[in-house]
């Protein structure tokens, strides 16, 4: 049981890490092109094309290089890894622009929208590529628990990250 939970939260690391690569690929043209909607940015200069894709790509290309080890992580070689890192700058887009319809500025601290968008694009992204692998490893029995313990240690491993970026002068704000 332990060992099907730990691969399970192995397999994920490709949706934990994407936004933490997304910071150090940042910069450029942001997402909205500057667009604004009623006064308020449609996403805001904190989500850009390079950030979006550098930070899917390379988690979706971490996530192969764990699968090629003894672990067996995936029943397919791309298509989870990369949908769990695209889902989940995906599920940050969103975040973003909930954020910005809601009226909060670029950065400013929103907690569980901040720390849980990526969770819901991810599972969901992972969802419509494989569901009988998600649904087996995320939702349904022993599954449950290796989905209980992410969502407990999701804040916790955001938290830590974002302190770490923040004192390696990649981000501005420690959140
Ligand atoms: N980033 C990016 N492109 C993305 C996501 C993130 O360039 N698609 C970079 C930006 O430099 C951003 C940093 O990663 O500032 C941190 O990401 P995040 O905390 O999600 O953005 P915020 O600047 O806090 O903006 P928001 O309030 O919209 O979350
Ligand atoms: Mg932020």
């Amino acid at each position: 049981m332990w060992e099907t939970i730990a691969l399970g939260i192995i397999a994920y690391i490709p949706a934990l890490i994407a936004n933490s690569l997304a910071v150090v690929f940042g910069g450029g043209k942001p997402m909205d092109f500057g667009v604004e909607i009623n006064n308020k940015r449609l996403l805001g200069d904190g989500k850009t094309w390079r950030g979006f894709f550098g930070g899917g790509i390379s988690a979706g290309i971490l996530g192969v290089l764990l699968d090629l080890t003894p672990m067996s992580l995936y029943p397919s070689y791309l298509l989870i890894p990369f949908a769990l890192s695209f889902g989940s700058m995906t599920g940050d887009v969103l975040g973003s622009l909930i954020k910005r319809r809601s009226g909060w500025k670029r950065g400013e601290n929103v907690p569980i929208l901040d720390q849980y968008d990526f969770v819901f694009g991810s599972l969901l992204f992972s969802m419509i590529a494989l569901p009988s692998w998600t649904m087996e490893t995320y939702f349904k029995g022993v599954g449950l628990y290796t989905l209980l313990i992410l969502l407990i240690a999701v804040p916790a491993l955001h938290r830590a990250v974002n302190v770490i970026g923040y004192k390696l002068g990649l981000k501005n704000e420690p959140w």
